[in-house]
């Protein structure tokens, strides 16, 4: 039998080149080898968001990013995390074996509550358990994501560990499968790139606004003037130009320290290439847009695959914990 992947990202719409070169790229090299189990976490989504107006439109626009990013409906489970509600059941049982003090000091809650102080809710705290349970519920081995997600992994593990000491063996322990490229810093140069801190490029953008988004980039900040040598190292555009550009990456560095190539030239070819290699995407996912039923066709084909999964751990793991 093949091994299982299972990976979720939360439905916050268009997705960007750091979830694609951080994540998407794995989940679809992985398809053939493994058993892939892809989700939109609609539930997690909900711990960070007021306004809800806008989450079956960004379902959708996630869906079409991640089908013409590659990901193959026939192969892959794709669907969305509220239409399994055995998760919630999981997530429940977990709870009652996570320690409070393991989920206090998980860096990404420290981060979201001060992110939003008003709003430290209880699904906050425990975001990494119902995480868990994403995974636990299709007992997935391998987890593709970026490297943001590793320290939830790691608490992943360390239920798994106590669930299985506890109950008996029910659980493998997954592992995170990181790509060459982790993590990918936003156009500021300073933060990870993500939708919430606008210091993202969309995969579906035109490829004038790919232009238009990449000149907003922030570049090394002593270089003034065009004839002021400049620093790649502290560059952004440098660092994507590692997977946009690799062959002329050493080239550029080199022109760069000697101020023969200015930022908005640098730029302008950074444009070009991301725009190269996102045309392909871009032009799957049109046609995929003017299909909006086939979208619902494949989350509703998918929860029902992942149902049956999930009905069945959930049938084992509450005769492991005598709840039957
Ligand atoms: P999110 O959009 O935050 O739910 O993330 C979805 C997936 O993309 C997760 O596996 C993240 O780890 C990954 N990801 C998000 N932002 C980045 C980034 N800037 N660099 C690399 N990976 C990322
Ligand atoms: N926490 C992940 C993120 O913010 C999303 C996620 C939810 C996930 N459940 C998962 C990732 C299970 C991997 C496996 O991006």
């Amino acid at each position: 039998m093949k091994k299982r992947v299972f990976s979720g990202a939360r439905p916050t719409g268009r997705q960007h080149i750091g979830n694609y070169i951080g994540a998407i790229q794995n989940y679809v090299a992985l398809q053939d080898e493994y058993e892939c189990i892809y989700c939109l976490v609609d539930i997690h989504a909900l711990s960070t968001l007021e306004d809800t107006g806008k989450l079956q439109e960004n379902i959708c626009e996630m869906v079409l990013d991640w089908l013409a990013a590659g990901l193959d409906p026939e192969k892959s489970i794709i669907f969305v995390q509220s239409h399994v509600p055995e998760v919630m059941e999981l997530h429940t049982f977990l709870s009652m074996i996570t320690p409070l003090s393991w989920l206090l000091r998980v860096p990404t809650f420290k981060e979201k509550a001060k992110l939003q102080p008003h709003n430290v809710n209880y699904g906050l705290v425990g975001y990494p358990v119902l995480m868990t349970a994403d995974i636990l519920l299709y007992k997935a081995e391998v987890v593709p994501v970026g490297e943001d997600q590793l320290p939830h992994l790691e608490l992943a593990r360390e239920i798994v560990r106590r669930f299985n000491n506890q109950f008996g063996d029910t659980f493998p322990e997954p592992q995170a499968r990181l790509t060459s490229f982790p993590m990918i810093l936003g156009l500021d140069g300073r933060e990870k790139m993500s939708k919430q801190l606008n210091n993202h490029i969309e995969l579906a953008l035109s490829d004038k606004e790919t232009l238009a988004r990449v000149m907003t980039a922030v570049t090394d900040p002593a270089r003034r003037y065009r004839t002021d040598p400049g620093r790649p190292a502290i560059c952004n555009i440098h660092k994507l130009d590692a997977y946009f550009n690799p062959l002329q990456r050493e080239l550029f560095a080199a022109q760069c320290r000697r101020a023969e190539i200015g930022c908005v030239e640098h730029k302008q070819i950074l444009a070009e290439r991301i725009n190269s290699e996102l045309r392909p995407l871009r032009e799957r996912r049109a046609v995929l847009a003017t299909k909006p039923h086939y979208v619902n066709e494949v989350l509703a084909d998918g929860a029902g695959r992942a149902r049956v999964i999930a009905r069945e751990t959930i049938k084992e793991v509450k005769e492991r914990m005598r709840l039957v």
